[in-house]
């Protein structure tokens, strides 16, 4: 008997069960419009900022893009009966803006409305409760044109987007992100540039980061205003810091870090304005802010979403990037990214998080592995570092929940292996094997185990 034949747990000392987590769980997916859907040029979908960089030689590892992706835009039917079938009560999608508005009419197209009601009801119709994300990084190429989110300009235009999609959807659907890891797109987009768009510039990014944060505090009234019983919050991408040593030069550094990746979005969220140390060090990095901004960027919200891949162990770098920080490469366990895996940073960070912002309910919004898979000859795909990670991941979620952290739903990333951005198709986090030559799906063992988790055997 290999390890993967024992029943799922068994070989875990206190594997966690569903019902630890009491009835009213969430337990969904999430993936992202431009990582699975394909259709990059169907039903008058335009150009988004991911379709010019990927076709920029040497941003995407592979060379690839998100033209054909899992073509999920044609088969969502058969995507979301996996999703029922591993007995998910919640999906969490993505809506593609350049499906919406092509920066000509000014009306949004209804293809890109129907395609998107058509995909609510296959949600609904299978016991999926919708998550939508607005943005999850593809943002129109025309509206890069005009300056992009750097441009204060976009907020308009976003807010636009956002009374298009809720005004459609909001009928059937409850619950909104606005945006999907603000860090990602300002400082991976605009500062580190290999993501889209690629540029390289602190300044723009950090106005960047402003003008999401800002469009995100305006949208929560517009979506409100809207949609009944509305759910309205944000999904962010953190990470629990470790200093490299007890050197107080690395101490000091993680403090830095810290200010960026996590005050600087968190603080302002919930009233308390950027962090006064880290504008300090930013300094005329600092982005452009008008009177009224603070005030609309903490907007209550309903609910937090956090995405939880790993711990970061800072070092202090004189003269590295704008902060003089440095983020080390993992020691022990990781996965096939380079990624710790370290489960307990999970209920560490949701406690953190709680007891530092009392934001209200939390939701995991996003938390998976990227391993190497591949197909068996018998067709199995024998993820055991994958099952194992995701099974580690809720104990420490069970713990969180144990210890009264207001943890509410947990979305694994991601249903399908899909494009992971510059990464290309070459890095797979889906639980569910998708073969880009044929388009065929087959459940990984991860997938068999969540579905047995969740009571469907
Ligand atoms: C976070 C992003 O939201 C998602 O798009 C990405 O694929 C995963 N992390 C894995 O890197």
């Amino acid at each position: 008997m290999t390890n993967n034949d024992l029943p799922p747990g068994a070989d875990e000392p206190h594997a966690p069960r569903r019902a630890d987590f009491g009835a009213d769980f969430l337990w969904g997916c999430a993936t992202s419009s431009y990582q699975i859907e394909g259709a990059g040029a169907v039903d008058g979908r335009v150009e988004s900022i991911w379709d010019r960089f990927a076709a920029t030689p040497g941003s995407i590892r592979d060379g690839s893009s998100g033209h054909v992706a899992c073509d999920h835009y044609h088969r969502w039917p058969e995507d979301l009966d996996i999703g029922r079938d591993l007995g998910l009560n919640a999906y969490r999608f993505s809506i593609a803006w350049p499906r919406i508005f092509d920066g000509t009419s000014g009306r949004p197209n209804e293809k890109g409305l129907d395609f998107y009601s058509r995909l609510v009801d296959g949600m609904l119709e299978r016991g999926l409760q919708p998550w939508a994300t607005l943005y999850h990084w593809d943002l129109p190429q025309w509206l890069q044109d005009r300056g992009g989110w750097a441009a204060r300009s976009t907020v308009d235009a976003f807010l636009e987007f956002a009374d298009a999609m809720t005004r459609r959807l909001g009928d059937r659907v409850s619950h909104w992100i606005t945006h999907n890891e603000p860090w990602c797109t300002a400082i991976l987009g605009n500062y580190e540039g290999w993501h889209a768009p690629g540029l390289k510039d602190f300044g723009t990014a950090l106005q960047v980061a402003h003008h999401v944060l800002l469009s995100h505090g305006k949208a929560v009234p517009l979506i409100r205003a809207i949609v009944p019983d509305a759910k309205v919050g944000i999904a962010l991408s953190l990470h629990p810091l470790r200093s490299a040593s007890a050197d107080p030069r690395d101490v000091a550094a993680m403090e830095r870090h810290d200010g960026m990746r996590y005050r600087w979005f968190l603080d302002p969220l919930y009233g308390r304005g950027y962090p006064a140390t880290t504008l300090a060090q930013v300094g005329e990095a600092a982005p452009v802010v008008l009177p009224g901004d603070m005030d609309a960027i903490a907007a209550p919200t309903d609910f937090l979403g956090v995405n939880y891949y790993f711990p970061e162990t800072v070092a202090d770098a004189p003269g590295h990037g704008p902060l003089g920080t440095r983020v080390l490469p993992a020691q022990g366990e990781t996965t096939s990214l380079g990624w710790p895996v370290a489960p307990q940073g999970l209920a560490e960070l949701l406690a953190r998080v709680d007891r530092d912002y009392r934001p209200g309910p939390l939701y995991v919004t996003e938390n998976g592995a990227c391993y190497d898979d591949v197909v068996g000859t018998d067709g199995a795909v024998r993820d055991t570092a994958r099952r194992r990670y995701l099974m580690r991941h809720l104990a420490a979620l069970r713990q969180a929940v144990a210890d009264g952290v207001p943890v509410k739903g947990y979305f694994a990333w991601s249903l399908l292996d899909n494009f992971e951005w510059a990464e290309g198709y070459l890095r797979r986090f889906g639980l569910v094997h998708v073969d880009y030559a044929t388009q065929q799906r087959r459940l990984k063992d991860s997938a068999k185990w969540y579905r047995a988790f969740l009571g469907r055997n």
